[in-house]
């Protein structure tokens, strides 16, 4: 059992539903000011099913945004610099309290599904970035997160863990619907639609696809600059971008690093051969009918 200062503190929290989504029960009391969140036209938002990159690509943006200036780019942790728009826990200010203090033009994160996004994003015609990742490297990612960052219900065993994200109980629901919901609007609004496995194969393709997709350029200079201080090995190493600054009991890096492994195809590692069929076969139940496809590994 969790003391009352745990509890306070936003530690191994049960899940609560918002609109049938399960997500901790700290962020669903301050959903109303989501809900009401006004979002400005030159606000970009990065969207991801949570351990689909959503760091490594808002490093990325933070980069772009600052014409791949690394000092800039240290001015804060990556948590402050592109704040997370639905986060509320006790005791820190809100995601959306935190965007209310940050000059235009915002970067902002968010890991809600396309039918729970503020409406005010689709008034404002704000440009939008999705990045989505193949669910077996998700789901492992996913457990070794719950077992560090103590905001997670204790994920129990791999297999339990696996059972649950399968069935879509765990925060933020189901990977199927968040992917599909984000891919299927894409035809109608300005969405970018990118892939963790795509980024690991060819990172300077996809930074090209950002950079047309917000008019901008960039000298070959300045993208070889922000490809080097994104890698994932000069991102563990900056404490402005691998959560290190957060307190200890509320990640604690030592059970397992935020910046884990950054590889695609890490699932096998972590799957049975027995999971491993069933998976396939619940992932085609569930993507049939999609034109949606994912890389296992690159
Ligand atoms: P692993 O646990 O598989 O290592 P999110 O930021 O959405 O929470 O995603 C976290 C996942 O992205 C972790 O995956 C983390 O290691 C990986 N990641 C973060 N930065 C990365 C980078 N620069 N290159 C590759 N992977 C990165």
């Amino acid at each position: 059992p969790l003391s009352a200062m745990e509890q306070e503190d936003g530690v191994r929290q049960e899940l609560g539903s918002l609109h049938g989504m399960p997500l901790f029960k700290s962020f669903i009391e301050g959903w109303p000011q989501v809900k009401a969140f006004q979002a400005r036209p030159d606000d970009l938002l990065i969207s991801t099913y949570p351990k689909s990159g959503t760091t490594w690509l808002s490093e990325i943006m933070d980069m772009i945004y600052h014409d791949g200036d690394v000092e800039k780019c240290q001015r804060d942790a990556i948590y402050n610099r592109v704040p997370f728009l639905e986060l509320k826990e006790p005791m820190y200010p809100s995601g959306v309290e935190q965007l209310e203090n940050t000059p235009s033009p915002r970067l902002i994160k968010t890991h809600l599904p396309v039918q729970l996004l503020p409406t005010s994003f689709w008034e404002k015609d704000c440009k939008i970035i999705y990045m989505a990742r193949n669910p077996k490297d998700v789901v492992v990612s996913y457990y070794y997160f719950h077992q560090m960052a103590k905001i997670h219900p204790d994920p129990g065993t791999k297999a339990e863990f696996l059972e649950n994200f399968m069935a879509g109980k765990v925060a933020y629901g189901s990977w199927y619907d968040h992917v599909r919901g984000w891919w299927e609007k894409k035809q109608e609004k300005k969405i970018l639609y990118l892939f963790y496995e795509d980024m690991k194969k060819d990172p300077r393709r996809e930074v090209q696809k950002i950079l047309q997709f917000l008019g901008k350029e960039l000298a070959k200079e300045t993208v070889d600059r922000i490809l080097h201080h994104t890698s994932f090995q000069e991102m563990k190493k900056n404490p402005a971008a691998n959560y290190e600054t957060v307190l200890s009991s509320m990640m604690d890096h030592s059970i397992s690093p935020f910046l884990r492994k950054g590889v695609s195809g890490d699932w096998k590692n972590h799957f049975t051969v027995a999971q491993n069929e069933r998976f396939d076969q619940h992932y085609q139940e569930h993507m049939a009918g999609s034109d949606l496809h994912f890389q296992m590994e690159v």
